[in-house]
């Protein structure tokens, strides 16, 4: 199902071992950007041009689901031009890039608080969502107004009121069943990414997937995102392939 874009990869790269669930902390637009003298925002366009450049690599590659960090719960504290420019970015990159996702068989997803969102934005994130879902390659999935404190409160929330109605039993409430209730959970058994990147030389994880990357391997590199390319890529799922993943155990 998901073999479709598969292509020739570099030699170095095992295709057996190439990460199902690859996340990515998309940093240093701003930084990018001034580096250059221009206005933050055009880094946000050259980041927002690098999404296709990634999402077709990352689905030749074979990844089978690629979730992007594109605005925190915390981004709001931003100028209001930068926030502004930033919910028209979803709008534009849908606008733009439809045809190209839905020829790589790319099913768009989004999560996040959408219901916080302007109109405008809302609308573009549904409109790809319903656009691509018959695609059946990669899953490009957008973390958009999320933040896993946010998305741990309204998964708490829910799972009490499912005990409080008698849905489900409080001795029922396992790894499992908090996986299911979090934004993640449609992913089902790939809800964890086995590869968490972060761009920009930050070595944080700023409130992303807290709960899923529990035993993610973290790698950070130094590129800003817009100068994040296929090879840093490709360079970081071989650093992903040399890590000796022991989850507790000896191995
Ligand atoms: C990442 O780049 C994009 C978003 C957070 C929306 P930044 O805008 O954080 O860029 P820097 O970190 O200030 O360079
Ligand atoms: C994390 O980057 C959020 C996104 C990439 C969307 P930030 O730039 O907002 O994170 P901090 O402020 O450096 O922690
Ligand atoms: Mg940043």
């Amino acid at each position: 199902m998901f073999t479709k874009n598969k292509q020739a990869l570099p030699t170095d790269i095992d295709p057996d071992n190439v990460p199902q669930h690859v996340a990515i902390i998309m940093d240093g637009n701003g930084r990018w950007a001034k580096k250059r003298l221009m206005p933050r925002v055009a880094g946000h366009k050259a980041g927002m041009e690098n999404v296709k450049v990634i999402t077709k690599a990352a689905s030749r590659m074979g990844v089978k689901v690629l979730t992007l960090y594109a605005f925190s719960t915390e981004n709001w504290k931003r100028p209001n031009d930068e926030v502004h420019y930033l919910m028209q970015l979803p709008v534009d990159f849908f606008g733009a890039f439809m045809p190209e996702l839905i020829a790589e068989n790319v099913q768009v997803q989004v999560m996040g608080n959408l219901e916080a969102l302007p109109a405008k934005t809302q609308q573009a994130a549904r409109d790809a969502m319903a656009d691509t879902a018959q695609n059946t390659g990669m899953i490009l999935n957008f973390a958009l107004n999320y933040g896993s404190r946010d998305e741990i409160q309204q998964a708490v929330q829910q799972i009490a009121k499912d005990a409080v109605s008698g849905k489900i039993e409080p001795e029922s409430i396992d790894d499992d069943l908090i996986s299911q209730y979090l934004m993640t959970g449609f992913l089902g058994q790939y809800a964890d990414p086995e590869l968490l990147i972060r761009t920009s030389g930050e070595e944080r994880i700023s409130n992303f997937l807290l709960w899923q990357i529990a035993y993610s391997e973290l790698v950070f590199v130094d590129e800003f995102w817009p100068d994040f390319t296929p090879t840093v890529f490709e360079q970081s799922i071989l650093i992903y392939q040399h890590r000796n993943r022991r989850f507790g155990g000896l191995k």
